[in-house]
């Protein structure tokens, strides 16, 4: 069965790629190159011992993407990466964002609206929860006011995908992914920022490597046990996992409803400061950081209630948080060619 990947050259794309190859999936990635690099290819060969097919297009080209439909009319599943993700900078430039994320889902709901039947994985985010007053966050949390365009476009996205699927042969699961972190454990493929790292673990292992002379914490004054914040971190090999089984799901018709949700955590939090000292205790190395004043933004805790998932979806993360940072530091190590 083909399956189309877009952004599959990307940091959790290219990680469901893999996974889908293994269980003998046909994959096809569309990747604009925008925040991924061609020799991601290579490394998923090198695990699988076969590359994708990949073609470059831009999602915003309409004729492009009808173009692809028409010489792939055999893709029996589409799972959707393919987004621009960087809160700060959707701040900056909205439009771009709305462009991005939103005008491409469109152009590919148009294709599978077409077809008798299609099933369509979504990425969504736990941002779309914002604060929740419960915590663990179940998927019947309500949807808060997006906090930034970033947020908002999956929110909206999820609305466009619940819209197009009443009207059409369009079967959908959202997916809403706590932090992924980590990387493949054989270190051919993990997460490659572009520019500083807004994101707490690689920001951990390149200060690591000796790229920043430290990390700042974002405050220590939150309610929490250490006083920093508390996130759910999700490998991303159990989340690439969690993609494969919500698209069989689809394929072999065992979903509930139209367009189900789920949550992709493990159900624990972690503090800013437990991270650290997982960090520590994996690399056998000292980080330097300081606690500097909060990020404007930042939600005190998001831990995922994953009893949906495990029960209804039959998945469960299996990989810990040291196994997610471990991973993650040997890939730095690889990519920086650092030898301990
Ligand atoms: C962020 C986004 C979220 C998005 C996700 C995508 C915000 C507010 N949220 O999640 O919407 O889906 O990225 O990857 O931007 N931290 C530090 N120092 C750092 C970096 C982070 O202390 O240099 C802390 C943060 O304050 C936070 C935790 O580490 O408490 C995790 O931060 P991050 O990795 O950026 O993820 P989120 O903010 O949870």
């Amino acid at each position: 069965m083909k399956i189309l990947v877009t952004g599959g050259l990307g940091f959790i794309g290219s990680h469901t790629v893999v996974e889908l190859q293994n269980k003998g999936f046909e994959v096809v990635v569309i990747d604009n190159l925008s925040n991924a690099d061609e020799s991601v290819l290579n490394g998923i060969e090198s695990i699988t011992g076969k590359k994708p097919l990949f073609e470059n297009i831009d999602l915003r080209e309409k004729a492009a993407v009808q173009d692809f439909f028409k010489r792939h009319n055999d893709v029996s599943g589409v799972i959707h990466f393919a987004a621009s993700k960087a809160v700060g900078e959707s701040v900056e430039n909205p439009l771009l964002y709305y462009e991005n994320n939103l005008e491409t889902l469109v152009y590919i709901l148009q294709q599978l609206a077409e077809k008798i039947e299609a099933s369509f994985i979504f990425s969504s985010s736990c941002t779309v929860y914002g604060q929740a007053t419960a915590m663990p966050i179940t998927e019947n949390a309500p949807i808060q006011p997006a906090m930034s365009p970033y947020g908002n476009t999956k929110q909206i996205g999820e609305e466009i995908i619940k819209d197009a699927a009443k009207v059409s042969g369009i079967k959908s699961v959202l997916l809403r992914y706590f932090n992924p972190v980590g990387a493949h454990e054989s270190a051919a493929i993990g997460e490659l920022p572009i520019g500083v790292p807004q994101n707490l673990v690689p920001f951990i292992t390149q200060t690591a490597a000796g790229l920043r002379k430290e990390l700042s914490v974002f405050g220590s004054d939150y309610p929490t046990p250490d006083g920093t914040c508390i996130r759910d971190y999700i490998h991303v090999v159990d989340l690439a996992k969690a993609h494969v089984i919500a698209l069989q799901r689809l394929l072999n018709n065992k979903n509930l409803e139209k367009v189900e949700t789920f949550n992709l955590g493990t159900g624990t939090g972690s503090s800013v400061l437990e991270v650290i000292n997982a960090f520590e205790k994996v690399s056998g190395k000292k980080l330097p950081y300081k606690i500097v004043d909060r990020r404007e933004g930042d939600v005190i805790e998001a831990y995922a209630d994953t009893k949906k998932a495990n029960e209804v979806l039959g998945w469960k993360a299996q990989l810990s948080l040291e196994n997610a940072i471990d991973s993650a530091w040997k890939w730095e190590k690889k990519i920086r060619a650092i030898e301990n």
